[in-house]
């Protein structure tokens, strides 16, 4: 195995409080609970797991296995793992695809922090409909100023974490933002579940509906659990790169995948029995948070506080995601490019983020008319990245550690050179699924969506 030599290592928690940071994110908050309740319920919640333990746990290893032997970022990690082959240009494709997602997240992030200023000054009151904040909604995104400002200061945040480095940056702001992100998503849920006529909420997520599953209810759960993960975008890639070689890669990637359900569950939790409730129903997307939500809060007792701390807790959350994509460009940029400054590195993606995000950010107002295959900017970004390209990323990684890495490489670094015995036993099944199961899965994937939208 190679030397930790001189680069930034995340501590234990560190590491995992990062890597969960990332995949919390608004498709915990305003995808999932939707989803649940759209595709069935707990036969909803039973298919993603399966997913999950299927799927996602080997892709998760497999971009850790390659950023950690390759000890850097993407492009230059491919470069050293397959020198001489045309995999070494694969690593590019994961240094566009966090690029898209943070001047895309970095738009609806600054659309949280209005929104939690408008929660701290009580502007929707008692009286406010859905009606009136539908319109908000629509007047404010496509307003050319306002949510410019705070895209701005959204990504001018991000870049200043990520400008002080792996561990002052990154780990200490997940080690300090993560758990009370959890402490205030769990005391908003256990709230919620003591609201009268809570209970269709808790029987829309939790009572299966097996009539509801078909092909579609597969596609949605790998395509929902791919997202949530966030996998196929070169972020697990780049922070393995950051473990010591002690670390055990198959306990994080345990843990990280059930916070992030425990986490959407807790969400789901939060949402759902309040809309019910107070005679809500459940959209998915913008209009849940942006639209639905205010009506909610503003109708519940004690609703001031808890759409501050609802708010708080959507920052947060895309923080800790939009951060870890910046850091994949900003580590690509510095490392492909002998950049040894982070921060200068850190002030350019900022400029190049901002630009992009800028139009993603006009495409709700001056820019609409701009379509890309009929989607506007934002909408065809988020879109074609959820669709194609992180698909497409994980389905790189698994080929790569499946069928270019060499067995022995792999093992080494899944068994930690033959340390961990249980890791050593189920060495030959997760390479199974690596190799096979993974592969084809993705495929039918790509295959579903496409019978589904034609
Ligand atoms: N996992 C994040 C979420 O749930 C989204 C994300 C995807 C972040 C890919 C980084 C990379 O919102």
């Amino acid at each position: 195995m190679a030397e930790e030599g001189s680069r930034e290592r995340f501590s234990r928690l560190g590491a995992l409080m990062a890597i969960v940071g990332s995949a919390v994110g608004l498709g915990n908050i305003w995808r999932f609970p939707y989803q649940i309740g759209e595709n069935g319920g707990a036969a909803f919640i039973v298919i993603y797991i399966g997913a999950m333990l299927v799927l996602c746990l080997p892709m998760m290893l497999c971009e850790f296995v390659i950023g950690r032997r390759g000890g850097s970022a993407p492009i230059e990690a491919f470069g050293k793992l397959a020198p001489s082959s045309p995999w070494k240009y694969a690593g590019y494709l994961y240094a566009v695809i966090p690029f898209i997602i943070l001047s895309y997240y970095s738009v609806v992030g600054g659309w949280s922090l209005e929104y939690f200023f408008r929660a701290v000054t009580g502007f929707f009151t008692s009286d406010t409909t859905q009606e009136q904040t539908t319109e908000f909604f629509r007047a404010f995104s496509s307003s050319p100023s306002r949510p410019l400002v705070c895209h701005t200061i959204f990504m001018l945040t991000t870049a200043l974490v990520v400008s002080r480095g792996v561990k002052k940056g990154i780990e200490a702001v997940s080690k300090a933002l993560m758990p009370v992100l959890f402490f205030i998503m769990l005391a908003i849920a256990i709230y919620s579940i003591f609201l009268p006529g809570s209970g269709a909420g808790f029987e829309y997520i939790f009572k299966p509906d097996f009539s509801k599953v078909n092909g579609k209810t597969f596609a949605n759960a790998i395509g929902q659990a791919f997202f949530s993960l966030s996998l196929g975008a070169g972020v697990m890639l780049t922070y393995a790169s950051y473990f010591k070689k002690k670390e055990n890669l198959q306990t994080i990637a345990v843990q990280t995948s059930f916070s992030d359900l425990g986490f959407a569950l807790i969400a789901g939790c939060a949402v759902l029995p309040a809309l019910f409730s107070f005679g809500l129903s459940p959209q998915q997307g913008p209009g849940l948070v942006f639209c639905t939500l205010p009506v909610l809060f503003a109708k519940m007792p004690l609703g001031v506080v808890i759409s501050i701390a609802f708010f708080l807790c959507l920052i947060i959350a895309a923080l800790t995601s939009i951060v870890s994509t910046f850091e994949v460009v900003v580590a690509s940029l510095m490392e492909h490019f002998r950049i040894p400054s982070r921060k200068k590195a850190s002030w350019i993606i900022f400029v190049a983020g901002w630009l992009v995000g800028t139009l993603c950010c006009l495409s709700f107002g001056p820019l609409q008319d701009f379509t890309i295959f009929g989607y506007t900017i934002f909408n065809f970004f988020d879109t074609f990245t959820a669709n194609v390209l992180l698909p497409l990323g994980g389905l790189v990684a698994v080929l790569m550690v499946g069928w270019k890495m060499d067995k022995d490489v792999f093992y080494s670094e899944y068994t930690n050179d033959g340390a961990g015995s249980l890791n050593c036993k189920l060495f030959p099944f997760v390479r199974f699924l690596v190799r096979y199961v993974c592969p084809l899965v993705m495929v039918g994937l790509f295959l579903i969506q496409c019978f589904f939208h034609s």
